[in-house]
């Protein structure tokens, strides 16, 4: 029998890439978004894209009753969470609106499935929960130390769900981290498209790209890497979204009783700005110009994920080289100019 899987923030980016794999693979899915960060026809270009109808409901997890009602109409099997406001810079500014949507939010949810007795969950978690760990190749086992509101967030989420699960181990729960996804959809319909402006290098890159500004601010040229500018493991949203579908394939086997582990989502490998920049200026055969400044607070030089733990337990491996993750961002980019 097919299984049902609900996806709150299922309109948002990394949520849509996921929904149409879903739908590709033969899974029924029930998204729930409350169109605070995404656009509505985004359902329908998924609809497009995995050539399937879903159910979708306009709501908020914050909304108990709202989530009850899902709950009682829908045979759930298993929850993929991403629903959440993820600004790192933006969440130093509102914190309580960042804990409400991202914790209370969360609680909610996960009450609502006890109620119903659905007890597999995957959750976006994020490599920010690693923060200020020091480590330029993060593990699983590495420790803990977020530095943003955002990343506390994440990790509170992380820990009530380690506590929910030890008081009854029939919970099945995989928390994965994401390092910092980019890129689109290979058709160009669906990519990222926020409605509060993303600050992130990428989205930046693709404004300068399409002239809405004129220059790149590289954060810092002075850190302890090859070109002196920072480092990250940038993963293909496509990537990503197959990743889910190997978490949720996990939580599906027979042997897997119970589970509640973090996993890296990462390619093992990083890149600097600068050859961000240069790989994009090859995608997209246009100049970016760029001005160092100085650092912006609470960045380090590298984050990289060790992504052997997801490669060998999920049998996972991302795919997809920054020129791909280039390429499909300024397709996407060039198929919606309103961006
Ligand atoms: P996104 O903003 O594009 O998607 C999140 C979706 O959730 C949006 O469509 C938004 O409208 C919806 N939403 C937000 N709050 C809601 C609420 N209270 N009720 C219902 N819907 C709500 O973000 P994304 O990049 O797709 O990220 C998805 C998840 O992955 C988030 O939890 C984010 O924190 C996490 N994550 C993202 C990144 C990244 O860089 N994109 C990295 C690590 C982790
Ligand atoms: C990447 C690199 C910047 C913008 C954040 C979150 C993380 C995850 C992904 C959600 C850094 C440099 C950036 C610019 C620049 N999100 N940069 N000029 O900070 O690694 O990760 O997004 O979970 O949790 O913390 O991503 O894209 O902002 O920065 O020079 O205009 O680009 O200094 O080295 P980050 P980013």
């Amino acid at each position: 029998m097919k299984q049902k899987v609900l996806i709150t923030g299922g309109l948002g980016y990394i949520g849509s890439h996921t929904s149409v794999k879903l739908l590709e693979k033969d899974y029924d899915i029930v998204v729930v978004d409350n169109l605070s960060n995404c656009k509505f026809d985004v359902k329908d270009k998924i609809k497009s894209l995995a050539k399937k109808d879903f159910a979708f409901f306009d709501g908020d997890i914050r909304d108990r009753s709202f989530l009850r009602k899902i709950f009682l109409n829908n045979k759930i099997d298993n929850v993929i969470h991403f629903a959440g406001l993820k600004q790192v810079g933006q969440s130093e500014e509102y914190p309580l609106k960042y804990y409400e949507n991202n914790v209370t939010g969360s609680l909610n949810l996960f009450l609502e499935m006890k109620t119903a007795g659905v007890k597999s969950i995957i959750f976006s978690s994020s490599a920010s929960v690693y923060g200020a760990s020091n480590l330029r190749i993060c593990s699983e086992n590495s420790a803990l130390k977020p530095v943003s509101v955002y990343g506390k967030t994440k990790l509170i989420v992380e820990n009530i769900l380690r506590d929910l699960h030890s008081s009854d181990p029939n919970w099945k729960i995989i928390n994965l981290r994401y390092f910092n996804p980019v890129g689109a959809h290979s058709s160009g319909l669906i990519g990222d498209d926020p409605k509060n402006e993303a600050t992130n290098l990428v989205p930046f890159i693709c404004r300068v790209v399409m002239f809405k500004n004129e220059e790149l601010l590289i954060f810092g040229d002075d850190y302890n890497t090859i070109d002196g500018t920072g480092r990250r493991d940038y993963i293909h949203v496509e990537d990503l979204a197959d990743g889910h579908i190997a978490a949720l394939k996990k939580l599906s086997e027979s042997n897997i009783k119970t589970l509640c582990i973090p996993i890296n989502l990462g390619t093992g490998k990083s890149y600097s700005v600068l050859e961000v920049i240069n790989a994009f200026e090859k995608a997209s055969g246009r100049k970016i110009p760029y001005r160092i400044t100085k650092r912006r607070p609470g960045d380090v030089g590298e984050v990289c994920a060790n992504p052997n733990f997801a490669n060998t337990f999920l049998n996972w491996n991302a795919m997809h080289n920054l020129d791909k993750m280039c390429s499909d961002t300024f397709k996407w980019i060039q198929m919606n100019s309103n961006l």
